[in-house]
């Protein structure tokens, strides 16, 4: 076993070798097309897309022949982010065999959404995959050992991009979240000829990963909701202009990504509703206790990539929010609530995240670093205060601020934030143990567009920043070409999440230590995982962490699933635990063919763990065979796909709820 350690109670399993690929070169299937866990461990499909969640679901059609009103109560697309929200039992304490989990449903692959697999065909096919995103929320519930979905709970519950929510916070109500209003049908979408007020979004998209309130919210993140979009005009002239700087800064084309949703539905045409932009890119936060209570966007958090939202509460009550938004040479951000979190009282703690201090890092060479508030006052790298930025003047501080918040990434570019390696989930170190610092970790899951040996823009949008045509490597982000990612840590000081300052280290540099790339200096690509006596755990592109709340901290893999490539003696996506005292990790769980691994939840006993498979099979079909999954019916046998129209199958993106045989914790 890795020993045990301070606030840290060891690792008790071997690790699983990596799953490489099975043939030389890769044929039908590069990487063995399962979950595997470690000897001790079992791994059960606990629910797939197309699953029904709620009262009135109708089962999975193989044949992806299921309408949009049946995905709507069915479990949705490519799920991410999650968290378990327990009952209290009649023992006081909450319950580890019964609870809630709201699950992501981040986006869909077109190909396999419907049996005819075209993006954008018509509106059927678009309110299908409008459907099929959000968040599925649903009951748990353990019976004779065994897990599963209570299909007819009242807890069961659906958002997508179609559900009706409130906007609050500094940004709700400007002009610039007044959107065309119209009445959405399964025929189409029919202008009113009205504006939003400004407070009401419908929908909520691209749900990535997530956060969790301690008042027992749950807080979805809204990630690359630009691709959703696109224009069947062009779009207003780009880099002048309100609007088109607007545009350019968060990555929106004409085209979009492959969703096609604004060919068929004005409200999703930039063209024609532009302000419809804005609604996206908050983070909800929704109540799944309640299944009538509407979701809030709340815009005190910023407008970002966000990717999830990791809270911390100090010794003094105050709360703060840790967040990253995702995307090449962009920003890591702290909310600051105003008020203090009331334990005793929930509902005194429901409109907590509306007013506070939104901050952008900066990381210094020196290893400290500096919160820097996104407040009207404040100077930027030009010597004027934002309020005298032309990007956010308005009529008085109220409106300036609400200008910050929709176009926050604008705003850490003024005030000069650090650029960071593609900042995905953070998580926070539990203080137990004899541990008492208020330490968060972020990863950073990969750049190639950062020193000498990037191209020529930096910004993924194909932006570049004022008078840097890249950023050049740095302390905190020490590597070009930087294929396998780190992840970082700080301390607050004074350990209060008020700082403004804090210490900062790299927790550790991933990479493969058998890599015969020498382009970069080795330690570029070999990385510095600590080696574990008992076989290596390499891994690469970390993207989902999360510390379980015995101090075992778990990260998430994302990258090319198949082991081709830089990827060869990685294999498969996996999920990793590790020692937050020394780095060591241990290799968990490998994955089925092309997916990536992402997504966790635990129940309050430690003894019952969900973990989220997505898009497995992401690239097939034939001009890419290697990445063929016929997951998860090739592993448990249900959900034969009995589907011919596609020559690799119909893969499932999928949760799998995973016990240890003899009872215990996760990991011990
Ligand atoms: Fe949806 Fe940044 O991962
Ligand atoms: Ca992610
Ligand atoms: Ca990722
Ligand atoms: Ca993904």
């Amino acid at each position: 076993p890795v020993p045990a350690s301070l606030g840290f109670p060891g690792i008790g399993f071997e690790s699983v070798p990596a799953s490489v690929s099975i043939t030389t070169p890769p044929a039908a299937s590069a990487v063995a097309d399962k979950i595997t866990v470690p000897a001790g461990y079992t791994a059960e499909l606990f629910v797939a897309w197309g699953d029904p969640i709620m009262p009135g679901g109708t089962a999975f059609a193989s044949d992806a022949s299921n309408t949009a009103a049946e995905q709507a109560k069915q479990f949705g697309a490519h799920n991410d982010g999650m968290a378990f929200f327990p009952f209290t039992g009649a023992d006081g304490k909450p319950t580890a065999d019964r609870g809630i989990l709201a699950i992501n449903n981040e986006y869909t692959h077109e190909e396999i959404l419907t049996p005819a697999g075209v993006a954008g065909a018509n509106i059927a096919a678009v309110r299908k995959s409008q459907a099929a995103h959000g968040v599925s929320i649903l009951e748990a519930r353990r019976r004779n050992g065994k897990w599963a979905v209570v299909k007819t709970s009242p807890y069961g519950r659906r958002l997508t991009a179609n559900t009706k929510t409130r906007i609050s916070g500094p940004a709700a109500g400007h002009a610039l979240m007044k959107s065309n209003e119209y009445l959405i049908g399964d025929n189409g979408s029919f202008p009113t000829g009205k504006q939003t007020d400004g407070f009401t979004a419908y929908g909520t998209i691209n749900n990535c990963a997530n956060g969790v309130t301690p008042w027992g919210t749950y807080l979805t993140c809204e990630e690359n909701f630009n691709g959703n979009f696109g224009a069947n005009a062009p779009l207003p002239a780009t880099a002048s202009g309100e609007l088109g700087k607007l545009f350019n800064r968060y990555g929106f084309t004409d085209a979009g990504f492959a969703y096609n949703w604004h060919k068929q539905d004005p409200r999703f045409d930039l063209a024609v509703n532009p302000n419809e932009a804005h609604l996206f890119g908050w983070v909800v936060e929704v109540d799944p206790y309640d299944p009538k209570s509407v979701p809030v966007k709340r815009t005190a958090l910023g407008r970002i990539k966000h990717e999830s939202a990791q809270y911390v509460v100090d010794a003094n009550g105050h709360l703060a929010l840790y967040m990253g938004d995702d995307e090449r040479n962009e920003y890591i951000y702290k909310f600051v609530s105003a008020g203090k979190y009331n334990p005793g009282n929930r509902a005194a703690n429901r409109e907590l995240l509306d007013s506070g201090t939104l901050y952008v890092a900066r990381f210094a060479e020196d290893m400290t670093g500096q919160w820097i508030a996104l407040l009207p006052g404040t100077v930027g790298v030009d010597g004027k205060a934002l309020r005298d930025n032309a990007n956010f003047a308005g009529a008085d501080d109220a409106e300036v601020l609400a200008k910050i918040l929709i176009k926050t990434r604008m705003a850490a570019d003024a005030v000069g934030a650090t650029m960071m390696d593609r900042p995905e989930w953070t998580g926070a170190r539990p203080r137990i143990g004899g541990f008492n610092k208020i330490e968060i970790y972020c990863t950073l899951t990969n750049n190639n567009r950062r020193g000498t040996n990037a191209p020529s823009v930096n910004k993924a949008d194909g932006s570049t920043t004022a008078g840097a045509a890249r950023p050049p490597v740095d302390a905190a982000n020490p590597r070009e070409d930087n294929i396998y990612g780190h992840i970082i840590r700080w301390q607050e000081d004074g350990d209060t999440v008020l700082a403004t300052t804090f210490g900062w280290n790299l927790f550790l540099q991933a990479g493969d230590t058998k890599t015969t790339k020498t382009a970069k200096p080795t330690n570029n690509y070999k990385g510095n995982i600590v080696a574990d006596p008992f076989g290596s755990a390499d891994f690469g592109a970390p993207d989902g962490l999360w510390f379980d709340p015995f101090g075992r901290l778990w990260v998430q893999t994302d990258q090319i699933g198949d082991a081709s490539g830089d990827w060869k003696n990685l294999g498969a996506n996996c999920m990793v635990c590790a020692d937050p005292n020394t780095g060591m990790a241990r290799r968990f769980l490998t994955s089925p063919n092309g997916c990536e691994v992402t997504g966790m939840a635990m129940s309050p006993d430690g003894k019952t763990f969900w973990v989220g498979v997505q898009h497995p099979g992401e690239g097939a079909p034939a001009s890419n065979p290697e990445k063929i999954s016929r997951w998860p019916a090739n592993q448990w046998g249900v959900e034969s796909d009995g589907v011919t129209s596609l020559p690799f199958g119909r893969p499932r993106s999928a949760v799998v709820v995973i016990t240890k045989d003899d009872g215990g914790i996760i990991g011990s």
